[in-house]
Order: structure tokens, then C-alpha cells, then sequence
């Protein structure tokens, strides 16, 4: 059996991506029913949010589901307490630049002790290597194709490179929406398969319709990294939010740029995804949004993923070299 299924007791080894203000309860129902991991993006959402979303889930799905954390001290007690009370099936936990080993070790104790399995996302190797000696379940590497928070290496360089260093599955996360991209990870030994920008145009998916329709029209070069110069790179659609951004860090030091930014990204992202605002929100989303064509139901882009991977692999026998 595929060992991601079987860790977090899944039938299809697919991921959907945690998405503050995106992956709510409707959408991480429809992921987990489907028979992927639907995972709640509460990363930085007050304790009553987080209760009534786990509360609301449960109510839609009895299968497996997560909920997303981010591997900072500031955070960790607080979610800690949420976990230990309510038993979320997986806990989810995001990392920025430079994961620390001894609170890895300290919290994953706790989260397994209360009967969660743990998931972390790296974007380095290093913060991979520190998490599974910390004892995590599962490893998602992120290349930075990816949407939303990033850093500077491609998901084709991260999983060859992780799965040759760890024992435990490693799950491919970064530019992947349908088959071709299922079975290029599996090319590479990746495990299972994290899709993020992908489920923002399910059926399921409560955020506003500008942002589907703009997901579906985005080609090739329709995102840009803003953040480069203060250390918080994100992947977003290139609007007027993005040139601003990014001529704020162009004329200012770092320490100028990140006091400005700060409180403009803050409020941004909620400013697209549930007020519509293309232009002043930021819309965040990965490269693969050039792929993604059409508005269907959380199972269908599962289903059709995982039918046109196996497609693909069934013709690669023949393939001359
Ligand atoms: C709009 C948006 C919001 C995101 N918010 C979060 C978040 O709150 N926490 C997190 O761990 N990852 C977040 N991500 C990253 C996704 O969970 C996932 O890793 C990423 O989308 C995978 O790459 P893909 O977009 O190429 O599929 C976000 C991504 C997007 C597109």
C-alpha cells in the first residue's frame, strides 16, 4: 500500500495545500470525502475560527482531515492547546526559512501523544532532515513554483534530493494540477502529492468569483515573487498590488521595505480572495495556474489527476530512448 495512505489513513495519496481564507471547511470536506487529505488553512486564524472550522468539517466528513500550523514558537502553545482538546486526525505544519529542532521535537511529542499524525511542509532540505529527526510522519517539499510563501528552489531539484536523504514518504508540493505533474513526481520518488492553487477553483471552494475567473484566464509569466528583498517571498498573480510591492522594495532598504510591507500583505490577501479586489488584493497563486482551465468539483480534479497519471505511466514502457 502507498505508505502516505496508509500513514494518514487515506485511499488516494493526494494532498490539497492548506490556503488561509481559501481551504475552509466545504472545500477540506470535499478534499477528505473524495478520499484525499482536505487540510483547514488556520495557520494564523483566532482560536474561535479554528474551533468552528475543525467543528464544521467534522460535521461534513468522518474521513481523516488536517489543520495548518506554522512552525513558529509564537504560535505553537496556542494551537497546541486547540490540539491537545479537539484531536485533529493530522496536524499540518508549515515551516519558515530555519526550522528549529528542539521545539520540533517538544511540540510533535505532544501532537502524537494526542493520536495526530504530522505533516511538514519544507522548502529546504535542511528544515526536511530536522523535521524527520524530530520524528514527523510525513514530508512535503515545496519547490518554488508554488503559490503563496516560497523560497528559491524548483520542486523538480527539492524531491530527488529528499528522498534520498529520508526514510519517511516524501510528497511532491509545487506546480502540480493534473497527471503529467502526478507522474513526474513519482518520476522522481515522491510519495504523494500536494495541490494548492489546483482546488482554489473547485466547485467547493468559498472564495470570491473573481478569483476563479482569474486562476482560469492566468497564462505563463501571470506570477511574480514579491518579497525577494525582505525575506518573505510570495508567489502571486503580477497586478497593481505586485508592481507596488515590488517598487516599494526597489526604493527602499530592507528594514524600510519589510516595515511597509508588513502591514500591506497583512490585510491583502483577504482583500482578493473575499472581496473580489483583483487589483489593490493579492492573488496569491502558483506558476501551474497557466494549467488550470476549468471550475469542477474537489473529486474531479482528484479523480482526473490521478486517472491521467496513470495514463501516462502506462505509456512510459514503450517510450525509446
Ligand atoms: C492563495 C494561497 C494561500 C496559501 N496559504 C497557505 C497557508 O496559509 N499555509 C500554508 O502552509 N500554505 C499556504 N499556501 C501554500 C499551499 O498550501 C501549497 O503548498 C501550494 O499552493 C502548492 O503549490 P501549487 O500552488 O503549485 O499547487 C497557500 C497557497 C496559495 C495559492
Amino acid at each position: 500500500m502507498n505508505r502516505v495512505c496508509e500513514i494518514l489513513g487515506i485511499e488516494k495519496p493526494v494532498i490539497q495545500g492548506p490556503m488561509a481564507w481559501i481551504s475552509t471547511a466545504p472545500l477540506v470536506a470535499a478534499v477528505s470525502n473524495a478520499g484525499g487529505l482536505g487540510v483547514l488553512g488556520v495557520g494564523f486564524a483566532p482560536e474561535p475560527f479554528i474551533r468552528e472550522q475543525i467543528a464544521a468539517t467534522r460535521s461534513m466528513t468522518d474521513k481523516p482531515f488536517g489543520i495548518n500550523t506554522i512552525m513558529i514558537p509564537q504560535n505553537l502553545d496556542h494551537i497546541t492547546s486547540i490540539i491537545t482538546d479537539v484531536k485533529p486526525p493530522v496536524v499540518y505544519a508549515d515551516t519558515i526559512d530555519g526550522l528549529d529542532s528542539a521545539l520540533c521535537k517538544k511540540y510533535f511529542d505532544i501532537w502524537h501523544e494526542a493520536g495526530c499524525k504530522i505533516i511538514v511542509k519544507a522548502s529546504h532540505i535542511a528544515d526536511a532532515k530536522i523535521a524527520a529527526d524530530a520524528g514527523v510522519d510525513v514530508i512535503i517539499v515545496k519547490g518554488w513554483e508554488g503559490g503563496g510563501h516560497v523560497t528559491f528552489e524548483a520542486t523538480t531539484v527539492l524531491v530527488p534530493q529528499a528522498v534520498d536523504l529520508l526514510d519517511i514518504p516524501v510528497v511532491a508540493s509545487g506546480g502540480i494540477a493534473d497527471g503529467r505533474g502526478i507522474a513526474a513526481a513519482i518520476a522522481m520518488g515522491a510519495e504523494g502529492f500536494e495541490l494548492g492553487s489546483a482546488f482554489m477553483v473547485a466547485e467547493e471552494t468559498l472564495v470570491h468569483p473573481n478569483v476563479k475567473q482569474v486562476v482560469i484566464a492566468a497564462g505563463d509569466m501571470s506570477t511574480v515573487i514579491t518579497g525577494y528583498s525582505t525575506d518573505e517571498p510570495c508567489r502571486q498573480i503580477k497586478n497593481k498590488l505586485a508592481n507596488e510591492l515590488i517598487k516599494i522594495e526597489a526604493e527602499n532598504t530592507k528594514a524600510a521595505a519589510a516595515e511597509i510591507l508588513r502591514p500591506v500583505a497583512e490585510s491583502s490577501l483577504k482583500k482578493a480572495m473575499m472581496e473580489g479586489d483583483m487589483e489593490d488584493g493579492a492573488v496569491m497563486v502558483g506558476q501551474i495556474t497557466a494549467l488550470i482551465t476549468e471550475i469542477k468539483p474537489a473529486a474531479a480534479i482528484i479523480d482526473d489527476a490521478i486517472a491521467g497519471a496513470k495514463e501516462i505511466l502506462a505509456k512510459i514502457p514503450a517510450f525509446e530512448f
